[in-house]
């Protein structure tokens, strides 16, 4: 029987101060030792899992906004106790944030486990720290709301808008191809990221952070608020009050994360043109709750979910005219008819009650369902005898002439391959060519890194050329564009058919009947696996061992197989 004071009766908090004996008395003086008082102990203990921290850039404004939520606990009678995780922000961390989501999912989940706390606040943000906490709060299931960074203000430079970071790559695109000097490229670097907050494009920061509404885990209007806008500031206070009435209510995240909230969050993630890294953390969201998130039902509901939403990498306009445009509240009202709209939210009320008063206020940005961007959801699920497993494409980012193309491959073996032949002269590479990254998946590389956005040849950017249809087992940016098919599952460095490929090889997309096919016979490919021979281990101890000992591959989610619940383990058919 389990000693966790989850299965007594009483509030956890309550079990930890008013308990007669030892223990009782030194959790109650310790605490008192902070400036505590014996009443402030009688009140619902509400963490604030705040992931500061000066190595993680879009969470640099959360020692503020910490503040905020704790007024809310306060204000509503509880007892705020902030307290830190790892926090993982994309830029600094090497190899890739990935190795490390799992790791923050289990850090939040133990720190949620191990103290008395009654319910939680979640301050995430940047791409993986969101996903890591909704795997945390889906295992732990005590109260919890999340509440997100915001995104930057858009960046602005000669009367233009900015984002991060799709416009990274153009300027350093543009400046490797030699029209952008170093001055200018400097100048760029200075006025892309102006604010406070994470990425202000659709990538995967603000993709989970509409998530995190979208499946009810968030207040209303949350992803898109810009970071420093005192707006956020009052949203701030608010969930703090409403975790409160969570706990009261006794509102758990599995009474809001289910299949129909899962629908409604993918969804959402369709008509937003959303990141393709939100398909691997939806997957690895829904395993903690106990359900097996196919790749198929994202693609049943892409097809029938129209993609409406105008901002870059695949459209035009940012998150702050998005906050503008009503936020996902507006375009869930728009998406109203396709959506379960019964489903729970954080604020104790239906997805339907949220939305009876909310309105689209810009047409520009947030398209009817009548007349969308286009009648299909952003992201494609390819499947062939190159990706047995499923290998994911984002079409609203392709160039239109790529989305039937059939091609020589050019092969890299690694990534360290890939940097170091991409820009020779000598390489037997032209626009229509397929480049193949292999050895670049969640074992392989280690953990999937941000790369599947392979450089475009130096020479073939010279004359102009700016997509090529690229395929890799690694993962892109939520801010990246162009014909890129990634996430091929099995991965190459477990013998995936992506390991077989051979320059010269003829591969064939076609999105419309999401195939993904090399040209090469059975029998051929047969004999090229008996000769493939696995690539050598990346660690031989500590946690990146763990990591490639453990990873699910892709198409499962890329969490730990023993960190799933039971009844889910044991399907390795792709591991
Ligand atoms: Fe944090 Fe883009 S770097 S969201």
């Amino acid at each position: 029987m389990s000693k966790d004071p989850l299965d007594k009766d009483r509030r956890r908090g309550e079990a930890f101060f008013e308990d007669t004996g030892l223990w009782g008395f030194i959790h109650r003086s310790f605490t008192k030792s902070m400036g505590y008082t014996e009443e402030d102990l009688r009140k619902p203990v509400i963490g604030i899992c705040n992931t500061f921290s000066e190595l993680n850039k879009c969470h640099s404004q959360f020692r503020e906004l910490a503040e905020y939520v704790k007024r809310g606990v306060w204000q509503a009678g509880g007892l705020p106790m902030e307290f830190p995780t790892i926090s993982i922000g994309e830029p600094y961390v090497k190899p890739t944030t990935m190795l490390l989501r799992n790791l923050m999912a289990m850090d939040t989940e133990e720190m949620m486990k191990a103290h008395p706390l009654d319910g939680v606040v979640l301050l995430g943000g940047c791409d993986k720290t969101v996903p890591a906490q909704l795997m945390a709060a889906a295992s732990v299931n005590i109260p919890a709301i999340v509440l997100t960074g915001g995104p930057m203000l858009n960046g602005r430079l000669n009367g233009a808008n900015l984002g991060a970071c799709t416009d990274c790559y153009q300027f350093t695109l543009e400046h490797k191809a030699g029209n952008l000097t170093d001055a200018e490229l400097a100048t760029a670097e200075n006025a892309i990221c102006r604010s406070d907050g994470h990425c202000m494009v659709m990538g995967t920061a603000s993709t989970m952070a509409s998530i995190a509404e979208a499946l009810g885990m968030a207040l209303p209007g949350c992803a898109a608020i810009p970071a420093p806008d005192s707006r956020r500031k009052h949203l701030a206070e608010l969930t703090g009050k409403q975790i409160v009435k969570l706990v009261e209510a006794d509102i758990r995240p599995r009474d809001l994360m289910n299949e129909r909230s899962l629908d409604n969050a993918i969804r959402v993630t369709m008509a937003s043109g959303g990141s393709t890294n939100a398909i691997i953390h939806l997957i690895a969201i829904a395993g903690r709750l106990g359900i097996r998130l196919p790749l198929e039902r994202f693609d049943e509901l892409a097809k029938e979910t129209p993609f409406l939403l105008n901002l870059r990498p695949s459209g035009q306009y940012q998150m702050e005219e998005y906050f503008e445009a009503g936020g996902v509240p507006a375009l869930m009202k728009e998406l109203e008819p396709l959506l379960h709209t019964d489903c729970l939210t954080v604020t104790g009320r239906s997805v339907a009650d949220n939305l009876r008063e909310v309105q689209v206020l810009n047409r520009e940005v947030i398209f009817p369902l009548s007349q969308p961007l286009d009648a299909q959801g952003g992201i494609a699920v390819l499947r062939g005898n190159l990706a047995p497993s499923g290998a994911l494409i984002k079409q609203t980012a392709v160039s239109s002439h790529l989305k039937k193309h059939v091609g020589k491959a050019v092969v890299f073996h690694s990534p360290e391959d890939l940097q170091k032949r991409i820009d020779d002269p000598e390489l037997d590479v032209d626009e229509s060519s397929v480049l193949v990254l292999q050895n670049a998946g969640p074992k392989g590389a280690p953990a999937m890194p941000e790369i599947g956005q392979i450089p475009i040849p130096q020479k073939l950017l010279k004359k102009g050329v700016r997509d090529m249809v690229r395929i890799s087992d690694a993962r892109i940016s939520g801010t990246s564009y162009g014909a890129l098919i990634v996430h091929v599952a099995p991965e190459a460095a477990i013998g995936g058919p992506l390991a077989l490929v051979r320059d010269g090889d003829l591969i064939e997309l076609d999105i419309a009947s999401r195939t993904l096919n090399v040209l090469v016979d059975d029998a051929e490919l047969q004999q090229r696996k008996q000769k493939w021979q696995a690539p050598a281990p990346h660690y031989d101890r500590g946690y990146g061992l763990l990591f490639t000992e453990r990873v699910l591959q892709a198409d499962r989610g890329c969490d730990f197989d023993f960190l799933l619940p039971p009844e889910l383990r044991g399907e390795e058919e792709s591991k």
